[in-house]
């Protein structure tokens, strides 16, 4: 798909100064608007992981459950959300982290994952790599096995890959 980034950097918005001064928000809507993009993202986040026997995609509320839905298709995988505190029905993990900006916490139910799963961890943006390095340990914790990170956009200069591993990132494109 050799347009896609040129395709990408024309349809997602940079809103600054969203949602605190200083910070540089990538607006996904408009491409999750157009269904052929949508698709073609959807197609190159999961085709790095095809044949990698993925049985489970965690996609992160909020922006991770649009892509890690339709990735978790993509691939004939089950999908898990992990969700912020408080917002999860049944018995639940919870991992802290600390945000590029505040301090949150993700959780996920206790029986989400099995034991030697083969999981994918879906999100739209790897900053600091706090939100997804605290979904990799509530993966862990479960005895699941982390193969990947799959992200839209990768912003280098916060340096998350360096936290989850850098061969186990995955990202459509990096600034
Ligand atoms: C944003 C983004 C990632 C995370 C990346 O989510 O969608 O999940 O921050 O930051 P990090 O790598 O520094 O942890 P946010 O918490 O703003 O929530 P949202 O997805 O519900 O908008
Ligand atoms: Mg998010």
């Amino acid at each position: 798909d050799p347009t896609l980034l040129s395709d990408l950097q024309a349809t997602l918005r940079d809103v600054p100064d969203f949602p605190k001064p200083g910070i540089v928000f990538k607006d996904i809507t408009p491409m999750l608007a157009d269904p052929r993009l949508f698709g073609r993202v959807v197609n190159a986040m999961s085709a790095p992981f095809r044949g990698q026997h993925i049985t489970k995609v965690v996609g992160v509320e909020s922006r991770g459950f649009l892509l890690g839905a339709p990735i978790a298709l993509a691939l004939e995988a089950g999908f898990v959300p992990a969700r912020k505190p408080g917002k999860l029905p049944h018995k639940c993990i919870v991992e802290r982290y600390s945000l590029e900006y505040g301090a949150d916490g993700v959780e996920m139910h206790e029986d989400a994952i099995l034991k030697d799963e083969r999981v994918l961890v879906v999100d739209d943006v790897l900053a600091t790599g706090g939100t997804a390095d605290a979904t990799g340990r509530l993966v862990s914790r479960l005895g699941g096995q982390i193969v990947g990170y799959s992200f839209l956009i990768t912003l280098d200069f916060l340096e998350g890959a360096k936290r989850l591993g850098p061969d186990k990132v995955t990202s459509v494109l990096r600034f």
